[in-house]
C-alpha cells in the first residue's frame, strides 16, 4: 500500500528507539522506500547497522557526512520525501522542531522539508504533560504536524502511565490510511464556512456569537490534507486560520450568503460550520447611537438561511450542515437535514463538556438521509473533519451521475 512512497523515518534518543526498527521493517514491507535518520542519542540505543539492514539504505546520523558530492544530503532527502515520521520523538526533538533549531541531521532535514510530518512522541508521563512540551506540541499541530498519541503502559522509568510509543503496527496503519485518504478529495473543490457572523447596530457595536472558527478551520485543514482545493468563508473568529488555504473574510450573514453563492456552481462539497445570525437589526445606524432614555428596544429581522438557499439550488454538490442543540438532538438534526435538503448534518449537544464553541475537541453525531450514521466519541476537531469529509466524499456523484436534486 505504500509502494512508490518515499518516507524518512527519524529515530531519536529514547528507550523506544528499538521500536523504530520494527516500524522501519513494517514500512518497507508495505512497499515504501525508507531513509532513516538517527540522532546521536538514538544511535546509543540501537545501531545504525540494524536500520541500514532493515531499510536497505544508508542511515544518516551526521549532517556533515556527505557521501554524494552532487547533492546536499539533508536538502536532497527533504525534497524527495512524501512524508517524514519521527518515532520515537523525544521532548528534545519536539522542542527543537517547535523552536526551529537545526543542529543535527534530523532537525536540519525537518526544517528543510515541505512534506507532511508525523510525530509519535514517547517520554516519561510528567515530561509529556509538562506545559513546555504541551505548548510545543500544540504549536507544531497548529503548523500542520500530525501526532500519533503515545499509549498508556509500563514506562522505562517505572511509571505505568501515558508516554509509551504507539505500537509500530498502529503507526504504520495510521500512515497507510493517511496516504489512502490524502487522495480522496483530489481535484474536488470544497468550501467551508467558519466563525460567527457580525450584524452591525452602528459603526462600533454589533450582534455576534461565541463561535471561534475552530471547527470550520479544522474541517478546511482536513479537506486540504485529503487533496481538495479549499476555500474558507470566515466571519468573526478567534482561532488562527489555517495556513495556505484561500480565505475570504466576511462580516454579516448577508455577506456570507453572497460569498458562498458566488462560488456555489463550481463546488463539490459545502460545509456550513459557521454560526450564522438568525436575526439582524432592521436598520444599522451609520453614526454611533446615542443613549436616550432608560430602555432601548432593538427591532430585528430574519436573515436569509444560507443553508436552506444552498439546499434549494443544489445540483451535484454534497451539502453538510451543522445543528447545535441542547435537547432532542436526533429529532432536530433530522428535521434540519430534511428541511434544508442537506446530505449530512453534524449535530452536537452543546451542553456536553468538551463539545461546542471554543474547544479543540467536540462530540458529534453525523446524520444522513438514512438516520444516524456515526456517533463519534470526544475527539479532536481535525479528526472529526476528516471523518466527516470521508462520509461526504462517499456521497459525491460518481462519473456520469448528474446528482441533480429533484
Ligand atoms: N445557517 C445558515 N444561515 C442562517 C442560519 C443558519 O446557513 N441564517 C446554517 C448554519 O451554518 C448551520 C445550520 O444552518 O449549518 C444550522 O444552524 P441553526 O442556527 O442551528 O439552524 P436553525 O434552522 O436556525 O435552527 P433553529 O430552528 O434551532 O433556530
Amino acid at each position: 500500500m505504500l509502494s512508490g512512497k518515499t518516507i524518512i523515518l527519524g529515530i531519536t534518543g529514547g528507550i523506544a528507539a528499538y521500536k523504530g526498527a520494527a516500524l522501519c521493517s513494517k514500512l518497507v514491507q508495505a512497499g515504501a522506500k525508507v531513509h532513516v535518520i538517527m540522532t546521536e542519542s538514538a544511535a546509543k540505543f540501537i545501531t545504525p547497522l540494524t536500520l541500514q539492514t532493515l531499510s536497505r539504505n544508508p542511515v544518516h546520523t551526521d549532517t556533515f557526512d556527505e557521501r554524494d558530492p552532487s547533492v546536499v544530503s539533508h536538502i536532497h532527502l527533504a525534497d524527495h520525501a512524501d512524508l517524514i515520521i519521527v518515532a520515537p520523538a523525544t521532548a528534545g526533538t519536539i522542542a527543537k522542531l517547535a523552536g526551529g533549531h537545526a543542529d543535527d541531521m534530523l532537525s536540519t532535514t525537518l526544517l528543510a522539508a515541505t512534506c507532511p510530518i508525523v510525530i509519535a512522541p514517547a517520554m516519561n508521563v510528567h515530561m509529556y504533560e509538562h506545559p513546555a512540551v504541551v505548548s510545543n506540541m500544540e504549536l507544531l499541530a497548529a503548523r500542520g504536524a500530525m501526532f500519533i498519541e503515545p499509549g498508556t503502559g509500563q514506562l522505562a522509568c517505572g511509571y505505568v502511565a501515558k508516554g509509551r510509543l504507539a505500537e509500530p503496527e498502529d503507526i504504520a496503519n495510521a500512515v497507510q490510511s493517511w496516504f489512502a485518504s490524502s487522495k480522496l478529495l483530489a481535484g474536488k473543490r470544497v468550501l467551508v464556512t467558519a466563525g460567527g457572523t457580525v450584524e452591525r447596530l452602528d459603526p462600533v457595536r454589533y450582534l455576534t456569537n461565541d463561535s471561534s472558527g475552530k471547527m470550520g478551520f479544522a474541517i478546511a485543514e482536513a479537506a486540504q490534507l485529503m487533496g481538495a482545493e479549499v476555500t474558507v468563508v470566515a466571519g468573526r473568529t478567534s482561532a488562527p486560520p489555517p495556513a495556505g488555504i484561500r480565505l475570504l473574510r466576511v462580516e454579516s450573514a448577508q455577506q456570507m450568503l453572497e460569498a458562498v453563492m458566488a462560488e456555489y456552481e463550481t463546488l463539490d462539497i459545502v460545509v456550513k460550520a459557521a454560526a450564522v445570525a438568525d436575526y439582524r437589526p432592521v436598520a444599522a445606524s451609520s453614526s454611533k447611537l446615542k443613549k436616550n432614555g432608560e430602555r432601548l428596544v432593538l427591532e430585528l429581522e430574519r436573515t436569509t438561511d444560507i443553508l436552506e438557499q444552498l439546499g434549494k439550488r443544489k445540483k451535484r454538490q454534497v451539502l453538510v450542515g451543522f445543528a447545535a442543540e441542547t435537547e432532542q438532538v436526533a429529532f432536530y438534526a433530522m428535521d434540519k437535514l430534511r428541511r434544508k435538503h442537506c446530505d449530512l448534518i453534524v449535530a452536537n449537544d452543546v451542553g456536553q463538556a468538551g463539545a461546542g464553541f471554543n474547544h479543540d475537541t467536540n462530540i458529534v453525531q453525523i446524520y444522513g438521509e438514512e438516520g444516524l450514521i456515526e456517533a463519534l466519541p470526544l475527539m479532536s476537531k481535525r479528526e472529526i473533519g476528516s471523518r466527516l469529509l470521508t462520509l461526504a466524499a462517499e456521497r459525491l456523484p460518481q462519473a456520469g451521475e448528474s446528482g441533480e436534486y429533484a
